[in-house]
Protein backbone atom coordinates (compact mmCIF):
# COMPACT_ATOMS: atom_id res chain seq x y z
CA UNK A 1 0.00 0.00 0.00
CA UNK A 2 0.97 3.86 -0.66
CA UNK A 3 -0.03 7.11 0.46
CA UNK A 4 -1.66 9.29 -1.02
CA UNK A 5 -0.68 13.09 -0.87
CA UNK A 6 -3.99 15.69 -0.68
CA UNK A 7 -2.46 19.17 -0.91
CA UNK A 8 -3.16 22.89 -1.85
CA UNK A 9 -1.69 24.15 -4.83
CA UNK A 10 -2.12 27.67 -4.60
CA UNK A 11 -1.97 30.00 -1.40
CA UNK A 12 -3.88 27.77 1.09
CA UNK A 13 -7.87 27.64 1.65
CA UNK A 14 -8.15 25.49 -1.46
CA UNK A 15 -11.11 23.47 0.19
CA UNK A 16 -8.47 20.69 1.34
CA UNK A 17 -11.09 19.94 4.68
CA UNK A 18 -13.75 19.09 2.30
CA UNK A 19 -12.09 17.00 -0.27
CA UNK A 20 -10.33 14.91 2.67
CA UNK A 21 -14.07 14.70 3.80
CA UNK A 22 -15.05 13.26 0.98
CA UNK A 23 -12.26 10.89 0.25
CA UNK A 24 -12.21 9.61 3.74
CA UNK A 25 -14.38 6.41 3.06
CA UNK A 26 -11.71 5.61 0.63
CA UNK A 27 -9.31 5.00 3.38
CA UNK A 28 -8.11 3.81 6.64
CA UNK A 29 -5.91 6.36 8.05
CA UNK A 30 -6.00 9.98 7.63
CA UNK A 31 -2.91 11.88 8.65
CA UNK A 32 -1.60 15.47 9.10
CA UNK A 33 1.97 15.65 7.97
CA UNK A 34 3.19 19.77 8.82
CA UNK A 35 1.49 22.81 9.63
CA UNK A 36 -0.45 23.44 12.42
CA UNK A 37 -3.84 25.53 13.80
CA UNK A 38 -2.74 28.62 11.15
CA UNK A 39 -4.94 26.02 9.09
CA UNK A 40 -8.28 26.23 8.89
CA UNK A 41 -9.94 23.41 6.91
CA UNK A 42 -14.17 23.61 6.66
CA UNK A 43 -15.99 20.78 6.40
CA UNK A 44 -20.07 20.53 5.60
CA UNK A 45 -22.42 18.02 5.29
CA UNK A 46 -26.10 17.06 6.92
CA UNK A 47 -26.66 20.42 8.88
CA UNK A 48 -22.98 20.93 10.34
CA UNK A 49 -20.47 22.98 9.40
CA UNK A 50 -16.91 22.68 11.09
CA UNK A 51 -14.18 24.05 11.40
CA UNK A 52 -10.82 21.94 11.61
CA UNK A 53 -7.36 23.45 12.79
CA UNK A 54 -5.16 20.84 13.83
CA UNK A 55 -7.16 17.27 13.77
CA UNK A 56 -7.28 15.59 10.44
CA UNK A 57 -10.52 15.85 8.23
CA UNK A 58 -11.49 12.24 8.61
CA UNK A 59 -12.68 12.69 11.90
CA UNK A 60 -16.40 12.69 11.24
CA UNK A 61 -16.14 9.64 9.59
CA UNK A 62 -16.76 6.63 11.60
CA UNK A 63 -14.20 3.71 12.15
CA UNK A 64 -10.89 5.73 10.79
CA UNK A 65 -7.31 5.97 12.37
CA UNK A 66 -6.39 9.96 12.51
CA UNK A 67 -3.13 10.84 13.10
CA UNK A 68 -1.14 14.15 13.72
CA UNK A 69 2.45 13.25 12.36
CA UNK A 70 5.57 14.69 13.72
CA UNK A 71 5.77 17.74 11.01
CA UNK A 72 2.65 19.14 13.06
CA UNK A 73 3.39 21.92 15.49
CA UNK A 74 0.78 21.05 17.68
CA UNK A 75 -0.87 24.06 20.59
CA UNK A 76 -2.44 22.41 23.54
CA UNK A 77 -5.12 25.47 24.30
CA UNK A 78 -6.11 25.29 20.62
CA UNK A 79 -6.34 21.22 20.36
CA UNK A 80 -8.35 21.17 23.49
CA UNK A 81 -11.17 23.56 22.30
CA UNK A 82 -10.87 21.43 19.53
CA UNK A 83 -11.87 17.96 20.96
CA UNK A 84 -14.11 19.86 23.26
CA UNK A 85 -16.24 21.10 20.22
CA UNK A 86 -16.20 17.74 18.69
CA UNK A 87 -17.30 16.00 21.49
CA UNK A 88 -20.56 18.66 21.64
CA UNK A 89 -21.36 16.61 18.69
CA UNK A 90 -21.21 13.70 20.70
CA UNK A 91 -17.60 12.03 18.89
CA UNK A 92 -15.02 11.04 21.39
CA UNK A 93 -11.69 11.02 19.61
CA UNK A 94 -9.53 9.54 22.45
CA UNK A 95 -9.62 6.16 21.03
CA UNK A 96 -9.05 7.13 17.38
CA UNK A 97 -7.04 9.83 17.18
CA UNK A 98 -2.98 9.56 17.20
CA UNK A 99 -0.67 11.94 18.04
CA UNK A 100 3.49 12.00 17.47
CA UNK A 101 5.51 11.92 20.05
CA UNK A 102 7.99 14.00 17.78
CA UNK A 103 5.27 16.88 17.33
CA UNK A 104 6.20 19.92 18.54
CA UNK A 105 4.43 21.81 20.85
CA UNK A 106 3.80 25.79 20.30
CA UNK A 107 3.81 27.09 23.77
CA UNK A 108 2.25 30.21 24.84
CA UNK A 109 5.41 32.31 24.38
CA UNK A 110 5.72 31.43 20.98
CA UNK A 111 2.46 32.77 20.10
CA UNK A 112 3.55 36.00 22.24
CA UNK A 113 6.60 36.00 19.96
CA UNK A 114 5.11 35.79 16.24
CA UNK A 115 2.65 38.72 18.06
CA UNK A 116 6.28 41.04 18.81
CA UNK A 117 7.98 39.95 15.50
CA UNK A 118 4.91 40.81 13.72
CA UNK A 119 4.69 44.03 15.36
CA UNK A 120 8.45 44.86 14.58
CA UNK A 121 7.91 44.31 11.51
CA UNK A 122 5.41 47.34 11.05
CA UNK A 123 4.84 47.66 7.10
CA UNK A 124 6.93 44.55 6.48
CA UNK A 125 4.70 41.98 8.31
CA UNK A 126 4.23 38.47 6.56
CA UNK A 127 0.82 38.58 7.90
CA UNK A 128 1.01 35.76 9.69
CA UNK A 129 -1.91 33.80 11.59
CA UNK A 130 -0.73 34.94 14.86
CA UNK A 131 -0.58 31.53 16.24
CA UNK A 132 3.13 30.84 16.88
CA UNK A 133 4.01 29.07 13.87
CA UNK A 134 7.21 30.36 12.62
CA UNK A 135 8.87 31.21 16.31
CA UNK A 136 7.70 27.03 17.41
CA UNK A 137 9.64 25.76 13.87
CA UNK A 138 12.22 28.48 14.32
CA UNK A 139 13.17 26.10 17.90
CA UNK A 140 12.43 23.18 16.28
CA UNK A 141 15.16 23.63 13.51
CA UNK A 142 17.27 25.35 16.49
CA UNK A 143 16.98 22.41 18.44
CA UNK A 144 15.51 24.20 21.68
CA UNK A 145 11.44 22.88 21.20
CA UNK A 146 9.61 20.91 23.16
CA UNK A 147 7.70 17.97 21.83
CA UNK A 148 4.75 15.67 22.27
CA UNK A 149 6.82 13.01 24.06
CA UNK A 150 7.73 15.09 26.12
CA UNK A 151 4.69 16.12 28.63
CA UNK A 152 5.23 13.10 30.34
CA UNK A 153 8.66 13.40 32.38
CA UNK A 154 10.18 16.79 34.24
CA UNK A 155 8.38 18.46 31.73
CA UNK A 156 7.25 21.93 33.85
CA UNK A 157 11.30 21.86 34.53
CA UNK A 158 11.87 21.73 30.68
CA UNK A 159 8.46 24.61 30.11
CA UNK A 160 10.21 26.65 32.72
CA UNK A 161 13.83 26.77 30.65
CA UNK A 162 12.06 27.22 27.74
CA UNK A 163 9.48 30.21 28.55
CA UNK A 164 12.47 31.82 30.27
CA UNK A 165 14.64 32.20 27.10
CA UNK A 166 11.70 33.43 25.61
CA UNK A 167 10.24 36.11 27.93
CA UNK A 168 13.92 37.44 27.94
CA UNK A 169 13.58 37.80 24.21
CA UNK A 170 9.93 39.37 24.42
CA UNK A 171 11.60 41.90 26.99
CA UNK A 172 14.94 42.67 25.85
CA UNK A 173 14.31 42.69 21.87
CA UNK A 174 11.16 43.76 21.79
CA UNK A 175 10.09 45.22 24.78
CA UNK A 176 6.98 43.25 24.59
CA UNK A 177 4.37 43.58 27.41
CA UNK A 178 3.03 40.05 27.73
CA UNK A 179 2.33 39.47 31.68
CA UNK A 180 -1.67 39.56 30.68
CA UNK A 181 -1.47 37.84 27.35
CA UNK A 182 0.68 35.20 28.95
CA UNK A 183 -1.80 34.49 31.89
CA UNK A 184 -4.57 33.75 29.97
CA UNK A 185 -2.71 31.22 27.04
CA UNK A 186 -1.46 29.30 30.04
CA UNK A 187 -4.22 28.29 31.62
CA UNK A 188 -6.09 27.15 28.42
CA UNK A 189 -2.48 25.39 27.21
CA UNK A 190 -1.89 23.18 30.67
CA UNK A 191 -4.89 22.34 30.49
CA UNK A 192 -4.50 21.13 27.11
CA UNK A 193 -1.51 19.23 27.85
CA UNK A 194 -3.81 17.31 30.55
CA UNK A 195 -6.65 16.55 27.99
CA UNK A 196 -3.34 15.12 25.76
CA UNK A 197 -2.18 12.65 28.34
CA UNK A 198 -5.69 11.38 27.48
CA UNK A 199 -5.20 10.44 23.84
CA UNK A 200 -2.45 7.76 22.26
CA UNK A 201 0.65 9.49 21.81
CA UNK A 202 2.94 7.17 19.90
CA UNK A 203 5.32 6.76 17.18
CA UNK A 204 3.15 7.62 14.59
CA UNK A 205 5.71 6.74 11.88
CA UNK A 206 5.35 3.14 12.96
CA UNK A 207 1.91 3.43 12.95
CA UNK A 208 1.43 4.57 9.74
CA UNK A 209 4.29 2.21 8.28
CA UNK A 210 2.66 -0.57 10.26
CA UNK A 211 -1.00 0.05 8.90
CA UNK A 212 0.29 -0.25 5.19
CA UNK A 213 2.33 -3.18 5.74
CA UNK A 214 -1.37 -4.64 6.74
CA UNK A 215 -2.85 -3.30 3.38
CA UNK A 216 -4.63 -0.33 5.57
CA UNK A 217 -4.72 2.69 2.93
CA UNK A 218 -3.72 6.56 4.21
CA UNK A 219 -4.14 9.52 2.99
CA UNK A 220 -2.25 12.63 3.61
CA UNK A 221 -4.14 15.99 4.07
CA UNK A 222 -1.54 19.17 3.77
CA UNK A 223 -2.50 22.69 5.06
CA UNK A 224 -1.46 25.84 3.82
CA UNK A 225 -0.36 25.41 0.04
CA UNK A 226 2.30 25.30 -2.43
CA UNK A 227 2.65 29.02 -2.85
CA UNK A 228 3.20 28.85 1.25
CA UNK A 229 6.23 26.71 0.97
CA UNK A 230 9.10 27.76 3.02
CA UNK A 231 11.30 26.53 0.54
CA UNK A 232 9.44 27.48 -3.10
CA UNK A 233 6.77 29.92 -1.81
CA UNK A 234 6.70 33.46 -2.12
CA UNK A 235 9.58 33.98 0.78
CA UNK A 236 9.83 36.06 2.96
CA UNK A 237 6.19 35.64 2.81
CA UNK A 238 5.16 32.48 3.58
CA UNK A 239 4.54 29.52 5.94
CA UNK A 240 7.57 28.11 8.16
CA UNK A 241 6.91 24.06 6.37
CA UNK A 242 7.74 22.90 3.70
CA UNK A 243 3.59 22.19 2.54
CA UNK A 244 4.63 20.41 -0.57
CA UNK A 245 5.10 16.60 -1.24
CA UNK A 246 8.12 15.88 -0.08
CA UNK A 247 6.56 17.17 3.18
CA UNK A 248 4.92 14.55 3.91
CA UNK A 249 7.70 12.14 3.53
CA UNK A 250 9.57 13.70 6.86
CA UNK A 251 6.64 14.75 8.35
CA UNK A 252 5.36 10.93 8.45
CA UNK A 253 8.42 8.92 8.10
CA UNK A 254 7.41 7.89 5.11
CA UNK A 255 9.54 6.92 2.28
CA UNK A 256 9.37 8.95 -0.68
CA UNK A 257 9.11 5.81 -2.73
CA UNK A 258 5.81 4.91 -0.68
CA UNK A 259 4.32 8.03 -2.40
CA UNK A 260 1.31 6.89 -4.32
CA UNK A 261 -1.24 9.52 -5.90
CA UNK A 262 -0.51 13.10 -5.51
CA UNK A 263 -4.26 14.84 -5.59
CA UNK A 264 -3.56 18.37 -6.68
CA UNK A 265 -6.30 20.92 -5.14
CA UNK A 266 -6.80 24.14 -6.61
CA UNK A 267 -10.07 26.83 -6.96
CA UNK A 268 -11.01 27.42 -10.19
CA UNK A 269 -9.52 30.99 -9.75
CA UNK A 270 -7.06 32.55 -6.75
CA UNK A 271 -6.83 33.94 -3.36
CA UNK A 272 -4.57 35.02 -0.88
CA UNK A 273 -4.68 36.07 2.71
CA UNK A 274 -1.61 37.74 4.42
CA UNK A 275 0.67 39.88 2.87
CA UNK A 276 3.08 39.12 -0.11
CA UNK A 277 2.88 38.92 -4.15
CA UNK A 278 0.18 37.72 -5.83
CA UNK A 279 0.75 38.63 -9.54
CA UNK A 280 -3.45 38.11 -10.71
CA UNK A 281 -4.32 40.02 -7.90
CA UNK A 282 -7.65 41.99 -8.71
CA UNK A 283 -8.12 45.13 -6.46
CA UNK A 284 -11.65 46.44 -8.79
CA UNK A 285 -15.03 45.20 -8.27
CA UNK A 286 -14.39 41.87 -10.35
CA UNK A 287 -12.20 41.04 -7.43
CA UNK A 288 -14.99 41.59 -4.96
CA UNK A 289 -17.43 39.91 -7.08
CA UNK A 290 -15.21 36.67 -6.43
CA UNK A 291 -14.72 37.82 -2.59
CA UNK A 292 -18.32 38.19 -2.42
CA UNK A 293 -19.81 34.69 -4.41
CA UNK A 294 -16.55 33.08 -2.74
CA UNK A 295 -16.95 34.53 1.19
CA UNK A 296 -13.78 35.09 0.85
CA UNK A 297 -13.02 35.77 4.70
CA UNK A 298 -10.59 33.70 6.77
CA UNK A 299 -11.42 30.33 7.95
CA UNK A 300 -8.95 30.96 11.21
CA UNK A 301 -8.47 34.67 11.61
CA UNK A 302 -11.75 35.63 9.67
CA UNK A 303 -9.66 38.16 7.32
CA UNK A 304 -10.99 38.87 3.96
CA UNK A 305 -8.74 37.18 1.43
CA UNK A 306 -7.05 38.74 -2.03
CA UNK A 307 -8.83 37.82 -5.04
CA UNK A 308 -7.76 37.47 -8.47
CA UNK A 309 -7.88 35.19 -11.51
CA UNK A 310 -6.50 31.61 -11.93
CA UNK A 311 -2.40 31.79 -12.56
CA UNK A 312 -1.47 28.63 -14.26
CA UNK A 313 2.36 29.90 -14.39
CA UNK A 314 1.85 29.35 -10.69
CA UNK A 315 -0.33 26.20 -10.60
CA UNK A 316 1.98 24.20 -13.21
CA UNK A 317 4.99 25.24 -11.01
CA UNK A 318 2.90 23.42 -8.17
CA UNK A 319 2.68 20.37 -10.43
CA UNK A 320 5.82 19.99 -11.01
CA UNK A 321 7.51 20.44 -7.44
CA UNK A 322 4.66 18.27 -6.00
CA UNK A 323 4.64 15.34 -8.68
CA UNK A 324 0.70 15.64 -9.14
CA UNK A 325 -0.89 12.93 -10.51
CA UNK A 326 -4.81 14.34 -10.90
CA UNK A 327 -6.49 17.63 -9.96
CA UNK A 328 -9.92 19.01 -7.95
CA UNK A 329 -11.04 22.11 -9.03
CA UNK A 330 -12.55 23.80 -6.54
CA UNK A 331 -15.58 26.86 -5.83
CA UNK A 332 -16.24 26.10 -9.53
CA UNK A 333 -19.50 27.58 -8.75
CA UNK A 334 -17.90 31.28 -8.21
CA UNK A 335 -17.72 31.60 -11.67
CA UNK A 336 -21.29 30.64 -12.10
CA UNK A 337 -22.20 34.53 -12.76
CA UNK A 338 -19.53 35.69 -15.13
CA UNK A 339 -19.89 36.51 -18.71
CA UNK A 340 -15.85 35.58 -19.44
CA UNK A 341 -13.35 33.90 -17.28
CA UNK A 342 -9.90 35.19 -17.47
CA UNK A 343 -7.08 32.81 -17.10
CA UNK A 344 -3.30 33.52 -16.68
CA UNK A 345 -1.27 31.85 -18.94
CA UNK A 346 2.71 33.95 -18.57
CA UNK A 347 3.95 36.76 -17.08
CA UNK A 348 5.50 39.14 -18.72
CA UNK A 349 8.21 41.04 -16.78
CA UNK A 350 10.95 43.72 -17.94
CA UNK A 351 8.79 43.25 -21.69
CA UNK A 352 9.72 39.49 -21.92
CA UNK A 353 6.87 37.13 -21.59
CA UNK A 354 7.62 33.86 -19.56
CA UNK A 355 5.94 30.75 -18.43
CA UNK A 356 8.41 30.04 -15.94
CA UNK A 357 8.32 30.77 -12.32
CA UNK A 358 9.94 33.58 -11.15
CA UNK A 359 12.49 33.51 -7.94
CA UNK A 360 11.36 37.27 -7.16
CA UNK A 361 8.06 38.15 -7.13
CA UNK A 362 8.79 41.31 -5.92
CA UNK A 363 9.22 42.86 -9.09
CA UNK A 364 6.35 44.35 -11.45
CA UNK A 365 4.38 41.19 -13.37
CA UNK A 366 2.06 42.07 -15.78
CA UNK A 367 -0.11 38.94 -16.12
CA UNK A 368 -0.79 37.28 -19.98
CA UNK A 369 -4.50 36.55 -20.07
CA UNK A 370 -6.64 33.96 -22.36
CA UNK A 371 -10.36 34.73 -21.72
CA UNK A 372 -12.94 31.88 -21.79
CA UNK A 373 -16.84 32.22 -22.11
CA UNK A 374 -18.68 31.67 -18.70
CA UNK A 375 -21.58 28.89 -18.41
CA UNK A 376 -24.14 31.65 -16.55
CA UNK A 377 -25.61 28.21 -15.50
CA UNK A 378 -26.03 27.49 -11.51
CA UNK A 379 -23.68 24.60 -11.04
CA UNK A 380 -24.62 24.42 -7.30
CA UNK A 381 -27.42 21.58 -8.05
CA UNK A 382 -25.80 20.08 -10.62
CA UNK A 383 -25.25 16.19 -9.52
CA UNK A 384 -23.60 14.04 -12.49
CA UNK A 385 -20.98 15.68 -14.92
CA UNK A 386 -23.17 14.68 -17.75
CA UNK A 387 -25.15 18.21 -16.52
CA UNK A 388 -22.05 20.02 -17.20
CA UNK A 389 -23.04 23.37 -19.16
CA UNK A 390 -21.15 23.44 -22.86
CA UNK A 391 -18.76 26.42 -21.43
CA UNK A 392 -17.55 24.37 -18.46
CA UNK A 393 -16.48 21.51 -20.55
CA UNK A 394 -14.80 24.06 -22.39
CA UNK A 395 -12.97 25.75 -19.50
CA UNK A 396 -11.94 22.04 -17.80
CA UNK A 397 -10.68 20.64 -21.13
CA UNK A 398 -8.50 23.95 -21.55
CA UNK A 399 -6.83 23.55 -18.15
CA UNK A 400 -6.18 20.01 -18.36
CA UNK A 401 -4.45 20.14 -22.05
CA UNK A 402 -2.61 23.47 -20.19
CA UNK A 403 -1.39 20.87 -17.24
CA UNK A 404 -1.32 17.76 -18.91
CA UNK A 405 -3.19 16.66 -16.02
CA UNK A 406 -6.48 15.25 -15.64
CA UNK A 407 -9.64 16.82 -13.43
CA UNK A 408 -10.61 14.23 -11.29
CA UNK A 409 -13.46 16.09 -9.23
CA UNK A 410 -15.42 19.21 -9.48
CA UNK A 411 -16.84 20.81 -6.92
CA UNK A 412 -19.45 23.00 -6.94
CA UNK A 413 -20.79 23.82 -3.56
CA UNK A 414 -19.54 23.98 0.17
CA UNK A 415 -21.52 20.74 1.07
CA UNK A 416 -19.79 16.78 0.89
CA UNK A 417 -22.72 16.35 -1.81
CA UNK A 418 -22.07 19.37 -4.15
CA UNK A 419 -19.15 16.99 -5.38
CA UNK A 420 -18.68 16.20 -9.02
CA UNK A 421 -16.60 13.32 -9.69
CA UNK A 422 -14.82 13.02 -13.33
CA UNK A 423 -15.11 9.99 -15.51
CA UNK A 424 -11.64 10.59 -17.34
CA UNK A 425 -11.82 8.28 -20.45
P1 LIG B 1 -8.93 24.60 3.28
O1 LIG B 1 -8.14 25.40 4.25
O2 LIG B 1 -8.15 24.26 2.04
O3 LIG B 1 -9.56 23.38 3.89
O4 LIG B 1 -10.12 25.55 2.81
P2 LIG B 1 -11.03 26.51 3.75
O5 LIG B 1 -11.98 25.66 4.50
O6 LIG B 1 -10.17 27.44 4.52
O7 LIG B 1 -11.72 27.42 2.67
C1 LIG B 1 -12.56 26.89 1.69
C2 LIG B 1 -13.93 27.57 1.85
O8 LIG B 1 -14.68 27.34 0.69
C3 LIG B 1 -14.74 27.00 2.99
O9 LIG B 1 -15.57 28.00 3.51
C4 LIG B 1 -15.56 25.91 2.31
O10 LIG B 1 -16.78 25.63 2.99
C5 LIG B 1 -15.84 26.55 0.98
N1 LIG B 1 -15.95 25.63 -0.15
C6 LIG B 1 -15.29 24.47 -0.38
N2 LIG B 1 -15.60 23.99 -1.60
C7 LIG B 1 -16.46 24.87 -2.15
C8 LIG B 1 -17.13 24.93 -3.42
O11 LIG B 1 -16.97 24.10 -4.30
N3 LIG B 1 -17.96 26.01 -3.61
C9 LIG B 1 -18.16 26.96 -2.70
N4 LIG B 1 -18.96 27.98 -2.98
N5 LIG B 1 -17.53 26.93 -1.49
C10 LIG B 1 -16.69 25.91 -1.23
P1 LIG C 1 -5.07 26.38 5.28
O1 LIG C 1 -4.51 25.04 5.71
C1 LIG C 1 -4.25 30.44 3.93
C2 LIG C 1 -0.68 32.38 5.57
C3 LIG C 1 -0.88 33.56 6.50
C4 LIG C 1 0.39 34.34 6.20
C5 LIG C 1 1.43 33.25 6.02
C6 LIG C 1 2.24 32.94 7.27
O2 LIG C 1 -6.37 26.72 5.90
O3 LIG C 1 -5.05 26.47 3.79
P2 LIG C 1 1.75 31.68 9.56
O4 LIG C 1 0.66 31.88 10.57
O5 LIG C 1 1.79 30.33 8.95
O6 LIG C 1 3.09 32.12 10.06
O7 LIG C 1 1.37 32.72 8.37
O8 LIG C 1 0.72 32.10 5.63
N1 LIG C 1 -1.39 31.15 5.98
C7 LIG C 1 -2.47 30.68 5.35
N2 LIG C 1 -3.21 31.19 4.33
N3 LIG C 1 -4.57 29.24 4.44
C8 LIG C 1 -3.82 28.70 5.44
O9 LIG C 1 -4.02 27.44 5.89
C9 LIG C 1 -2.76 29.45 5.97
N4 LIG C 1 -1.85 29.24 6.96
C10 LIG C 1 -1.02 30.29 6.95
O10 LIG C 1 -2.03 34.27 6.16
O11 LIG C 1 0.27 35.02 4.98
MG1 LIG D 1 -8.23 27.23 5.28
Amino acid sequence: MKVDVLLGLQWGDEGKGKIVDVLTPNYDVISRFQGGPNAGHTLEFNNIKHVLHTIPSGIFRENKLNVIGNGVVLDPGTFKKEIDSIAKLGIDLTQNLYISKKAHLILPTHRLLDAASEAAKGKAKIGSTLKGIGPTYRDKTGRDGLRAGDIFSNFEQKYADRTAKHKDILEKQYGFEYAEALAEYEKEWFEGIELMKKFKIVDTEYLINDSMAEGKSVIAEGAQGTMLDIDFGSYPFVTSSNTICAGACTGLGVAPNRIGKVFGIFKAYCTRVGMGPFPTELEDEVGQQLRDAGHEYGSTTGRPRRCGWLDLVALKYSNMINGVTELIMMKTDVLDDFDTIKVCVAYKINGEVTTQFPDNLDQEIEPVYVELPGWKTDLTKITHQNEFPEELNSYINFLEEETKLPISIVSVGPNRAQTIIVEND
